[in-house]
């Protein structure tokens, strides 16, 4: 594959123009219109093994992920944004969310655990992180290639200690319409909650995410603190996440509750099968021309494809 910088192909300002053209920028945020993004295979390099030295400030050990697809630059990674607590415009995020004040921040581990706890963000920064390139796909329809630095989500639950009887972990963003406006808007049930299943959380690719570029995270991708699935839709990839729950029962995430008949529980990466509205057959990697086929469980199929077998995976969409 030929690697060409971005800005290299569509001068910034003419490529937003043109995605405003075709349709993608958001309507009015009611549940009928909202298009959430969710997001995907491997670490830096190898799924399996998938941790490297962690990025020093502001740089990265690799320059693109597994599959040879250079990272998307960070201009767009931090300018292009997902989080209605905010804003439904993408471009309008990283403004609105800059003053977003994330200390003191502490994440509530509860539920069906031996030892619960309150972590302050500082015990989690102890954790041993690594730098890890994954492909996010929303599930609107586009694609980026993300150089992030976190910990295993497995390696936190591992302290808490899941008891026999806990099968799902809940997460849940802070609650805060004061510091997030977005919260105000009636449109959904807030806070954004979302699920895994328990070994989808323990397996080795789900991250919880404190950086990217090698640099703090910054507030419009989810600072301090966010989820990342790869083989997922990028809404699955709940940001600023204060509590994470054992259980037994099934999440209901924000989406499902918003749009049930558009948005499931499990939302991993299909291209067989399509949104009600729209194809799922492929995306627009941004920063790249023309649109480029979706992978089976966004290209993580070898890593997580165990975890689904004998499910129907059109039927738990
Ligand atoms: N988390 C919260 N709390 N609120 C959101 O609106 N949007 C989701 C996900 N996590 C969202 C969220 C969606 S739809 C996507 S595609 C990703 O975040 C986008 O992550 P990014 O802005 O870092 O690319």
């Amino acid at each position: 594959m030929t690697r060409i910088p971005s800005h290299d192909i569509t001068p910034e300002s003419l490529f937003w123009q043109r995605r405003r053209i075709l349709g993608f920028t958001l309507a009015a945020p009611v549940a009928s219109v909202l298009a959430a993004c969710a997001g995907p295979d491997v670490a830096s390099t190898d799924a399996s093994a998938p941790t490297s030295t962690v990025a020093s400030a502001g740089s990265v050990t690799t320059t693109t992920d597994e599959l040879s697809n250079p990272l998307t630059d960070y201009e767009t990674v931090t300018g292009y944004n997902n989080y209605y607590e905010f804003s439904t415009d993408k471009e309008r995020v990283k403004d609105l969310s800059a003053g977003f004040s994330t200390t003191p921040w502490n994440v509530v581990v509860d539920g069906m655990v031996a030892k619960p706890r309150t972590f302050a963000l500082e015990d989690l920064l102890a954790l041993q992180a690594s730098e890890r390139i994954y492909r996010l796909r929303c599930v609107e329809g586009w694609s980026m290639v993300v150089p992030w630095t976190g910990f295993p989500l497995a390696a936190l639950l591992q302290l808490v200690e899941p008891t026999a009887t806990a099968k799902y972990v809940r997460f849940e963003t802070l609650n805060d319409p004061v510091r997030m406006p977005g919260q105000s808007e009636p449109w959904y049930e807030w806070p954004y909650v979302e699920g895994l299943r328990l070994d989808e959380a323990m397996h080795d690719l789900t991250l919880m995410a404190t950086g990217v570029y090698g640099k703090a995270l910054p507030p419009q991708n989810g600072a301090p603190l966010r989820l990342v699935v790869p083989w997922k839709y990028g809404f699955k990839s709940i940001k600023a996440v204060v509590r994470i729950t054992l259980t037994d029962v099934q999440p209901t995430s924000l989406w499902m509750a918003a749009s049930p008949g558009e948005y499931g529980f499990f939302a991993n990466v299909n291209p067989r099968v399509d949104h009600p509205r729209w194809s799922q057959a492929d995306e627009r990697r941004i920063g790249e021309l023309g649109r480029r086929p979706t992978l089976v469980f966004n290209g993580y199929k070898d890593q997580v494809a165990s975890l689904y077998t004998g499910m129907d995976l059109r039927k738990f969409y």
